[in-house]
């Protein structure tokens, strides 16, 4: 029996190869699958079109999945809780739309009777990880095979490869950029930005380039954690982030250029715009600092790098991702409030205002004017308690005067 693979298809240069690839040097059939998780918006390429390279490189069938909805329910929005960002810079856009990816293409490989998954990931990124440990965790018993990994084939020979077999390819002998890209944004990796000192060209962002030169004010509002709407207009979730990534990408707002450690052990010089991301986590924490019990907040805070890390590691359905995700939407239940976002200056963002039902801010208590209501003695034992360990520590071993100290 010919081995059956369902391949995660891209319609890219490299997952195009892999169908042809696949079949003369592994003798297997393959099933494509392209999963929509928000890429390309704007791009000049239909699924359609993509559908039809995927049979031209030889594929049974190229099954089209729209997961946007999915992706944003399931995936940005606990990335939204956590307040995720790796390295505390990158909110996770690539490691997010890998395990969506893996959900599809096990269901798939399901549907199709096939005993093997694939992806054209390279042996370099952190893709190959995801793809790999995820299928493993929702699929032990499927094989996974990496054709980009085995081939040993540049980008040249890949085009020539393409052009042999009559693969319809648009891209060319020199590509500048790898980019991936999903609702929550775009990872931009290769080229002149390599170079960590040299500063990021402008021509590969897209997505914040400045069309809007005027003041922009957002007011996001937040239910339970989750953002709900924007400017008073309720969205369904993938709807507001799409609509937050040009209203706010249009004022130059989302770029990070950052060097990060792969999981593979190397760092890497990576560049993303993220307006939306970057937005809704900043306006999500002023709402945690208004309502989150400083025990519980601080503690939340140490867990949020974990969970990030363990994203980005390709970690999404291991148990202490999913434990950290039941602690995590347990913070959540009084998550609630509006945040109003200015985006004056090119490129940048300020948090204006933010409000609550269920602060814990009480002006009163927080006042020095003539409403102050806080009890100014019973800081005097307090204090005095609190610091009592040092206190007979230091008259015990004889208080040293600073300019003594070792
Ligand atoms: N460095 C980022 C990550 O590991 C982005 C990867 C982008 N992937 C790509 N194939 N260009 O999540």
């Amino acid at each position: 029996m010919t081995k059956r693979v369902v391949l995660a298809y891209s319609g890219g240069l490299d997952t195009s190869v892999a169908v042809r690839w696949m079949i003369e040097e592994w003798g297997v059939e393959v099933v494509c699958v392209l999963v929509d998780v928000g890429q390309d918006a704007g791009g000049s390429e239909s699924l359609g079109e993509l559908q039809l390279r995927a049979r031209a490189a030889g594929a049974l069938e190229c099954v089209v999945v729209d997961a946007r909805r999915e992706m944003a329910e399931e995936f940005c929005a606990p990335a939204i809780f956590a307040n995720g960002r790796y390295e505390g810079k990158y909110p996770l856009v690539s490691a997010l739309s890998r395990p969506v990816i893996v959900r599809h293409l096990v269901d798939q490989a399901r549907r199709f009777n096939a005993q093997a998954v694939a992806h054209g990931c390279t042996g370099k990124g952190n893709d190959q990880v995801r793809f790999e440990v995820g299928t493993a965790a929702l699929a032990p018993d499927l094989e996974v095979l990496a054709p980009a990994r085995n081939w040993g084939m540049t980008r040249a020979d890949s085009v020539d490869f393409a052009q042999k077999w009559d693969i319809p390819i648009r891209a060319t002998k020199e590509k500048i950029y790898s980019i991936d890209e999903n609702l929550w944004g775009r990872a931009i990796e290769c080229g002149a930005i390599e170079d960590p000192w040299v500063a990021p060209p402008d021509e590969p962002y897209t997505l914040t380039r400045i069309t809007n030169h005027d003041p922009l004010t957002v007011t996001v509002s937040f239910s339970q954690g989750l953002p709900v709407a924007l400017d008073g207009v309720t969205l369904d979730l993938a709807t507001l982030i799409s609509d937050l990534n040009l209203r706010v990408g249009a004022t130059g707002f989302g770029r990070i250029d950052m060097v990060e450690n792969r999981r593979v052990g190397i760092k890497s010089r990576e560049v993303y715009e993220c307006p939306a991301a970057l937005a809704l986590i900043a306006a999500h924490g002023e709402v945690e600092d208004l309502v989150l019990e400083r025990d519980l907040h601080h503690e939340k805070a140490r867990l949020e790098s974990r969970w990030a890390e363990l994203v980005y590691d390709g970690m999404w359905y291991s148990p202490l991702k999913q434990a950290l995700d039941s602690f995590i939407a347990e913070t959540q239940r009084h998550v609630t409030g509006d945040v109003r976002l200015e985006f004056c200056a090119p490129g940048s963002m300020r948090v204006a205002g933010r409000r609550s039902p269920a602060a814990l801010y009480d002006h009163d208590l927080a006042t020095y004017d003539a409403a102050d209501t806080f009890r100014h003695g019973d800081s005097e034992g307090f204090v005095r308690i609190y610091g009592l360990g040092v206190k007979t520590w230091a008259a015990r071993q004889g208080a040293k005067r600073s300019s003594e100290s070792p």
